[in-house]
């Protein structure tokens, strides 16, 4: 028997009964009362005043924010909530310590593109260099590489924990290990995990980790969480201040002294309630569980799609995620996504720029991705294989 009510669960996803969703890592579905979150707080703002409807709903928020702490074992204090999960990286990037000539920004290959061209461009400026942590043999960001490449100039370590382009699984600890030991700050997109994995930043031991509202989490697209570790807030100084990260004092402004220095006074509050919503159903069904059911699901897929001739899944990793990535011969990635979009199958196709050292070291130009929820069924993993069969036959 399964820990998790699939079944009642789908039903309270209006989108369940429309596509066979194979997006999540996209986009995923958000459920009834996640949507009723946001609507009913439009309505009020309609009604009441927009500024009056917030005054209102000033507790829902705390209580968003105390379940995005509590998801990660943070505290409230450490907690920002920002418009993207690209915004609230590079928000808090821009906050460090300006680079100079000759520091070293070391990434793991899997990194996202968006965090790597920010990166790129403050080194370009500076005259930094960034540089790839070499791999392990399954693919992962290898820890003891790491190690050897740490000296005086190395400012910051970021990691994708979970990379766009499929089901490698980053041992983050591991890293998190090699960047307490030397005292350098370490930054982790948890783009794909929040949701997805369990997460406890204590023993991860990262400074900074953002991860979206919209993926593994279901929240409504606009809103991404950010962790700043409350010994380290001191270290960020925001590019730039509003009357909510700051106070106007006889000195001038007093910076806020937890992780909403990273937060304007203004925000959308509907978008807001809907991921507090949502956080509260991720929590109440446990983490725990959902991963459970995702490593049963997507070994699945993974198995399904490896006996269709032609196909080859492309994940790399030991442990494996949710997010399902293949290639057919004789048919791109993004021909078989549209062609299944015509049967109201969705999936992704990821071309080089969301992961570009990964891809260019494998070779790779484009993968399908099909990223599994609990919410899907093995109903609905038959249905996608089948459908690819077909693909896989008209382009033999
Ligand atoms: C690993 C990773 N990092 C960053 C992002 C970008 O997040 P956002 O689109 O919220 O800026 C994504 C989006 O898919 C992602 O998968």
């Amino acid at each position: 028997m399964e820990a998790l009510d699939i079944e009642q669960l789908r039903s309270e996803t209006p989108g369940c009964a429309i596509s066979t969703h194979f997006n999540h890592s996209g986009s995923s579905l958000p459920s009834n009362s996640t949507l009723a979150a946001v609507t009913e707080h439009l309505q009020r703002e309609s009604l009441y005043g927009p500024m009056e409807a917030a005054a209102n709903a000033a507790g829902l928020i705390d209580e968003a924010r105390a379940d995005a702490a509590g998801l990660i074992g943070a505290t409230p204090q450490e907690i920002a909530f920002s418009s993207s999960g690209s915004a609230a990286w590079g928000l808090t990037f821009a906050a460090l310590p300006p680079l100079k000539a000759g520091d070293r920004i070391l990434v793991g290959r899997q990194e996202w593109g968006g965090n790597l061209s920010t990166m790129q461009a403050a080194a370009n400026r500076a005259g930094a260099r960034i540089e790839i942590i070499p791999a392990n043999e399954d693919g992962s960001v290898d820890a003891t590489a790491l190690a050897a490449m740490i000296d005086e100039r190395v400012r910051l370590v970021a990691l994708t924990w979970l990379p766009a382009n499929g089901g490698l699984i980053n041992d983050a600890a591991a890293i998190g290990r090699v960047t307490r030991a030397a005292g350098i700050p370490y930054f982790i997109d948890a783009a794909q995990t929040l949701g997805q994995l369990p997460v406890d930043v204590a023993t991860i031991g990262c400074d900074m980790l953002k991860g979206s509202g919209r993926k593994y989490l279901r929240g409504p697209r606009g809103a991404a969480i950010l962790y700043v570790r409350k010994d380290f807030q001191d270290r960020l100084e925001p590019a730039y201040l509003d009357v909510l990260s700051s106070s106007w004092g006889e000195d001038g402004p007093n910076v806020r002294m937890d992780a909403q220095r990273f937060e304007t006074s203004e925000k959308p509050i509907a978008l807001l309630l809907g991921l507090g919503a949502a956080l509260k159903q991720a929590r109440s069904l446990g983490v725990s569980a959902i991963r459970e059911r995702i490593v049963s699901l997507s070994g699945q897929l993974r198995d399904q799609l490896s006996a269709i001739p032609g196909v080859t899944v492309q994940d790399l990793g030991t442990e494996k995620s949710g997010l399902v990535s293949f290639t057919l011969e004789g048919m791109a990635p993004q021909i078989i996504r549209s062609k299944l979009a015509e049967k109201r199958i969705t999936i992704a196709a990821n071309g080089i720029p969301y992961t570009p050292l990964d891809m260019t070291a494998r070779g790779l130009n484009e993968i399908a991705r099909a990223s599994v929820s609990y919410l899907n069924t093995r109903q609905e993993i038959d249905r996608l294989c089948d459908n690819v069969a077909v693909l896989a036959r008209q382009a033999a």
